[in-house]
């Protein structure tokens, strides 16, 4: 050691201990410089400091990637996914990552591509623990994958009818983790007509076995639950006394189990408001039986925001008036759905206490049953039509309305209804339809009212495979919102939709004592090009008539919805 580099040394340990964060800090100055071996054994000692630390986990994973040790990289990828779920939601990034640690996932997504999946699962992609983290955590967005995955499934359906079904523990893991993936996307993979009966076989094999109290392989069990729910068997319960290896039992829990306990929370969720005839009847028939979104990883707490700082740093040109609550703050998600974005808000704010409503128990019960402990305490779910909120005598901070009044039969009467409810200076968070933005949708919502689909996971499944099969596939099949059967349902085969422009929410905004604060994009990027443009063409970016000129000629902007901040006056 050279004296500047004591003098850093005594320096250091003057301060105390380094953080995770630091330590991290200099694994990537090592790793920069090629010090590979330098690198992780300071990145394990920011994980020993902070096992949560995702950063460091990330990049503890990428070293080892870089050094060759793709075990080693997997099972860091593993518990990434675990730590910070929401690394998932980049499913671009997730692909490139397992296509880095499997070259033999790279080839089998090639051939997929070309149409040509084959149904193979080489012994390293059945062992990688990184390849079931993905099947078990998130939805697979991306058609290749899916492809490969659905011909992997019917190779599994041939080896389940085999004569005795007897697979190696690595195997029966993958098949778990696979009818995990199906369950969490509601069955949207294609069924050939070729697999029906073997289904039927196979099923017909496990009800009789659980009626008579045989032996049930349990690769058998997890192939049925890549096809069908476990908990719609025959004896169902019975699969929940029964001993299982662990991958096993946890498909189990997913299909039986926790359904059983949603019920019950169901039966015990509080009804706030009647739900009117009419729209919100159909709408919410819909909902019981797709609640929207499947998700199933909450993304890891950030630390607590406060929702003045939030606005005033998101719209920094904007007059607003803050609530001046740095803690504290009185929260309503209306149309929660299962919980995922109320959950997130709940632990973003700093104090917040949130009610939650929908009109699908089925939703409702899902998002009461996914709060973490932490949670519990701090936000309430409710079954409630927006159509009569302005009646339960309360009053809110911050409304957040994402995304449900374009599924009212009188969205204005229901924006009206949730304004009754804001305290003064009180700040909304709207997401509807654009008109302009959804043309496609509104091709494909033709296309399968004319084809005559019905809205049944057959006919979802059926529609959805006509559109990929089309020589133009539309744009939007390639967002994030086709991948489940909840999605697809929503995007074109819902009840009810409105949709709206720039024009008509200005005029309602103007009628109803509002201030619009500004719109938000799907990202910081986005949403920095978008105000610059604004900026460059010297044009406020409160201006709605702006706004409507600017979508005319970027008729994509609103691709996701019109999401915008609005304050009570
Ligand atoms: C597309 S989902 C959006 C869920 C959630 N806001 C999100 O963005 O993830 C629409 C939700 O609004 C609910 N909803 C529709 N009309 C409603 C009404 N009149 N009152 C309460 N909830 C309603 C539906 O039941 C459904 O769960």
């Amino acid at each position: 050691m050279n004296r500047t580099e004591r003098r850093a040394a005594q320096k250091q340990a003057a301060a105390g201990p380094a953080t995770a964060s630091e330590l991290t800090q200099r694994a990537i100055a090592a790793a920069n410089h090629g010090d590979l071996a330098g690198a992780a054994p300071l990145l394990k000692k920011a994980l020993a400091a902070d096992p949560a630390f995702a950063p460091a986990c990330d990049r503890l994973a990428l070293v080892y990637l870089a050094q060759g040790k793709r075990d080693k990289a997997a099972a860091q990828y593993a518990e990434l996914a675990r730590i910070a779920p929401q690394t998932l939601n980049q499913f671009d990034v997730v692909i490139e990552t397992l296509r880095r640690l499997e070259p033999d996932f790279a080839a089998a997504l090639e051939a997929a591509q070309r149409g040509a999946a084959s149904g193979a699962v080489s012994a390293a992609i059945g062992a990688d623990p990184c390849f079931r983290a993905v099947l078990e955590n998130t939805v697979v967005r991306d058609l290749a994958f899916e492809r490969w995955l659905t011909a992997v499934r019917t190779g599994f359906l041939d080896l389940a009818l085999g004569a005795d079904a007897t697979a190696s523990g690595d195997v029966v893991a993958f098949a778990a983790a696979l009818a995990r993936q199906c369950w969490i996307n509601e069955y949207v993979f294609a069924i050939t007509a070729a697999e029906h009966t073997p289904i039927d076989k196979l099923k017909r094999g496990v009800e009789e076995a659980l009626a008579s109290g045989e032996t049930i392989a349990p690769l058998r069990v997890a192939v049925l639950a890549m096809y069908e729910p476990l908990g719609a068997l025959d004896g169902a319960a019975r699969l929940t006394e029964r001993k299982w290896p662990s991958a096993v039992d946890a498909v189990v829990t997913q299909q039986v189990r926790e359904p059983a306990e949603e019920a019950a929370l169901r039966a015990a969720m509080p009804r706030l408001t009647p739900i009117g005839e009419g729209v919100s009847a159909k709408v919410r028939a819909q909902y019981e039986e797709n609640p929207y979104p499947r998700w199933v990883r909450l993304s890891a707490p950030p630390p607590p925001m406060v929702l003045d700082e939030l606005i005033r740093h998101q719209f920094p040109t904007t007059p607003f008036r803050p609530l001046g609550r740095r803690d504290g703050l009185d929260i309503l998600v209306a149309g929660c759905g299962t919980g995922r974005i109320a959950l997130e808000i709940t632990q973003s704010f700093a104090g917040a206490k949130t009610l939650a409503v929908d009109l699908s128990l089925a939703s409702l019960s899902a998002a009461k049953r996914k709060t973490p402990a932490a949670l519990k305490d701090k936000i309430e779910f409710a079954q409630a039509d927006i159509m009569s909120i302005g009646s339960i005598g309360r009053d809110f901070d911050y409304i957040n309305a994402g995304g449900v009044l374009h599924h009212m039969g009188d969205p204005l009467g229901g924006w009206r209804e949730l304004i009754k409810l804001m305290r003064p200076n009180g700040l909304m968070q709207v997401g509807l339809y654009s008109a302009h933005a959804r043309k496609e949708i509104n091709e494909a919502r033709a296309l399968v009212a004319e084809r005559g689909y019905p809205s049944t996971a057959e006919g979802i499944r059926a529609a959805r495979q006509e559109l990929f099969a089309r020589p133009t596939p539309f744009n939007f099949m390639t967002l994030r919102d086709f991948f489940t059967t909840s999605e697809v349902r929503d995007l074109i085969f819902h009840v009810h939709e409105v949709q709206f422009t720039i024009p008509e929410i200005a005029d309602f905004i103007a009628a109803n004592d509002l201030n619009f604060i500004g719109f938000e994009f799907a990202n910081q990027a986005l949403h920095q090009h978008h105000r610059g443009e604004f900026q460059r063409r010297g044009w406020p970016l409160t201006d709605l008539e702006r706004w409507d000129a600017y979508e005319r000629d970027n008729p994509d902007i609103f691709a996701n919805m019109y999401v915008f901040w609005v304050q009570k006056r």
